[in-house]
Formats: structure tokens, sequence, C-alpha cells
């Protein structure tokens, strides 16, 4: 029978592979299907292709849900967010270490208290869905709590989902700080939650300033025992932060080496931010296949710098976007990019809708190693993804009309849209939110 299956005709739009820097994608590495049919099965993507030519296969009884005119992508990523920073977006001024001591800490105390805790972390994944994000890679506070929390919440709404406790024993307020138990803490926590369903449990120091070495050697033991953890930190943010390491950590040759010589830096490590950073860390970065998650409305909203997008290609450096609230300014991927595209001129280094839309669903997949599962409308893979609506605002739709090609309405879309056009999303192959 087809009561399994859910059939849907629209234009449909993925990414095979890296699309390159030029004007036009590199051929082979779009999937575009003007008049297209998405046939889902069981949660996965069961057959994708042309309307016409899949037509002929469907089932006599079947109905094909008519989503014509609208554009159907893969669900978008976000590798680098602080769940327990909704509230504070958008706290005036100030660059990051004032920022943290004034608003951050003291928000993420509030996560003592578990109703607190599964309050934000509801409104944080409605928010997410809002804005057509399935995925992301987030930060809890330092109680174990936030974590049930968190991952209760995905697990309801069946997400694909990447998180961790944060790891602070030092130069925060006390009731943030974890000393000893933040590990086992954090092992309770991977034997609850990695691998249930589709949540990975991301270890989770905050940064080299507010972990002691004790603590990150630690965390790198945790990473050594199970290679399929993953690891998420910041690295080289601030010029204020670095002067901070280098005093803390005096014996390490440079910001990375501290954590190098604990163990953290590996295939699964996110390092948001890297602003700051030499061709020699990035080369080291890239050898051990690590990556950084550029996080451009972040870095304008606090004044950290401007990433270097050219400096991490030409290394070989992996990178991926990131919303990084609460610093982040918008958790929308449409944000993100308009952003990263105004880094990106201030550097002389303009992004490309293609760069664009490929990081923000396969690239981000392929750097998180989640690319076997999401980031692609592709036969087996999980059924995440979002409906666009290019005439959501009647600006866009002005925009949108005169545009001739499909490069162009994706550039549009980068730079003028935002929650209205996000139609619906979809995770697991189940419509998660659907704009009111
Ligand atoms: N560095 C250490 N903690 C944080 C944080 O919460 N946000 C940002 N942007 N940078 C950090
Ligand atoms: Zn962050």
């Amino acid at each position: 029978g087809t009561s399994r299956d859910t059939l849907l005709r629209a234009e449909l739009l993925s990414f095979n592979r890296d699309p390159g820097e030029g004007d036009m994608p590199s051929p082979g590495s779009l999937e575009h299907y003007e008049d297209g049919l998405l046939w889902l099965r069981d949660g996965r993507v069961h057959a994708i292709g042309d309307y016409a030519t899949l037509a002929a296969e469907l089932p006599a009884d079947c109905r094909v849900e008519d989503y014509r005119g609208k554009l159907i992508m893969p669900g978008f990523i976000d590798t680098h967010v602080h769940y327990v920073q909704l509230d504070i977006i958008a706290s005036y001024g100030r660059q990051l270490l004032d920022w943290l001591n004034e608003y951050t800490f003291p928000e993420e105390c509030r996560f003592a208290e578990q109703a607190h805790a599964q309050s934000i972390a509801e409104a944080f994944l409605d928010e997410q869905l809002r804005v057509g994000t399935t995925t992301a890679q987030v930060f809890g506070s330092s109680h174990p709590g936030s974590m049930d929390a968190f991952f209760s919440a995905c697990r309801a709404r069946d997400l694909r989902m990447i998180a961790g406790k944060v790891l602070m024993d030092r130069h925060a307020p006390d009731a943030l700080l974890d000393g000893a138990t933040g590990i086992a803490d954090s092992e309770r926590l991977i034997a609850d939650w990695h691998g249930k369903g589709r949540l990975g449990y991301s270890v989770t120091p905050r940064f080299a300033p507010t972990s002691t070495r004790a603590q990150l050697d630690a965390a790198g033991g945790l990473l050594r025992n199970d290679a399929t953890l993953w690891m998420q930190t910041h690295l080289a943010e601030n010029p204020g932060e670095l002067d901070w390491v280098a005093e803390l950590y005096p014996g390490s040759p440079d910001y990375l080496a501290v954590y190098e010589e604990s163990g953290l830096v590996g295939p699964r490590s996110t390092f948001a931010h890297g602003i700051h950073l030499d061709n020699a860390m990035r080369t080291r970065l890239a050898e051990r296949g690590a990556n950084i998650a550029f996080c451009p409305s972040s870095n304008l909203f606090l004044g950290s710098g401007l990433f270097d997008r050219h400096a991490a290609r030409e290394t070989g450096m992996a990178f991926t976007y990131a919303s990084d609230i609460g610093a982040g300014t918008d958790l929308s991927g449409f944000a993100t990019l308009k952003a990263a595209y105004q880094v990106g001129q201030l550097k002389g280094q303009p992004l490309t809708a293609w760069q664009g839309f490929y990081g923000l669903t396969l690239g981000n997949a392929s750097a998180l190693s989640l690319d076997e599962h999401i980031g692609r409308l592709a036969v087996g893979k999980e059924a995440d993804f979002v409906i666009l609506d290019e005439s959501a605002t009647p600006l866009l739709a002005r925009r949108t009309a005169r545009c001739t090609t499909l490069g162009e309405r994706l550039f549009a879309l980068m730079m003028l849209a935002d929650d209205r056009a996000v139609a619906e999303t979809w995770a697991g192959g189940t419509r998660r939110h659907q704009r009111g």
C-alpha cells in the first residue's frame, strides 16, 4: 500500500558536491528539477526526479501534494549555536569578554532550574524550525539537566541534533563551575543520549580560559574512548581572548596548541570563529580534518573581526556556517549567509549563492560527518527539508519576478529572505512547521 508514502510535487534543489567558487556551479554539482517529485517513505527519500518521469511509476491510489511554485531544499544546518542564550540575543554592545560576564554567564545560571531549561529548549526548537534549520550543533549550559531538557525536546520532534553540556571549571560565577563532576556528568549524558534515535553527543569545553588543563585533558580522554563523539569549543574569536589564553597557557606555542595538547583536535571537532589564526594553525586544522564554524552575524555583532574565507580554502581548512546565537543576531540561515556575504565584501572575498546554499546544506553536513544521513535530497537520505516561498513578502516577490536564472533567485533569497519565506519545515518525513 501507499499509506506510508508521501509525495510532494515542487521545484527541487540540492547539491551533490562543492559547486566551486565560479559564477556558475561546477558541472554535476547541482541536482535541480524545475517540476520535480520528492517521494518519501519511512522518514527517508524513497525516490526523487522529474515529475513527468516518476509519475509513470506512481501507484494508482496515491495522492500527490501539489507544491508547484515553491522551492524545496535540504533542511538548513547550523554548526554552532547556544540554545541557552536564546533570551539574551540582541543585548547591547561590548566585545566578547564583557559580553560573557555581563549577559551570558548570568543568563546561563538560570538553567539550574529544570522547568526553565525545558521551556527554553522548546522555544529554541520552535524558532529553529520556523527558520528552516533541521540540524544543529548546540551548546547547553554547564548543568547536565540543560541537556536532558534539550535532547528530550529534540526526541519529541524526531530531529537530528548534536549537543553537549558545557564544561567549565574556572573564571566564571561559582554557580556555573562544574569542577570534577563535569566529566562524570558528560559520561552520564553520553550513555543516556549519544546515538539515541538521531541524537549525538558533542563534548563541549566552553573555551581554554574557562577550563583548567586537567579538565581539557579529561575531555580529550572522553574522545579517545569513543571515536563517534563530536567535540565543540571556541577558538581565536577576539584579541582580548587571545591575550588571556597566552597568559593562562604560557607553555603552549599558540592557542590551537592548547587544544592539540589535550587531544581535542580531530575530524569531528568544530571550533567556533577561528578569525585570528595564522596559516600554520589553519594547516594543522586541515591536516586533522577539523572545521571552523564561521559565525558572521556574531562576529559583526561583537566586533570580533572578519573571517578569512580565502585563507581557509587555500590551506584546505574546512569551515562551516553558523549563527552562534546569542552573540549572533539571527537564527536564520538566510541571515547567516547575508552576513557572510557582507564579511566577504569587506575582505574582497564575495560569496556566491551557490557557495552559500551548498555550505548551509551539504557543506555543513559533510564537515560534521553527517552527510551519509542529511544534507542532500537523494535516495536513502533522511527526509529533512524546507519548502520555500519566494513570494512570501512583497519585496521578495518583486525581486524574484525580475530574476531570469536560478542563481539570481538564490542570491535574492540570501539577501532578502527570512522566516516568512519558510512555508514549511519537515524533519524525518513529517511536517514540523507550517507558516501560520
Ligand atoms: N567564547 C566562550 N564562550 C562563548 C560564548 O558563549 N559565545 C561566544 N560567541 N564566544 C564564546
Ligand atoms: Zn559560541
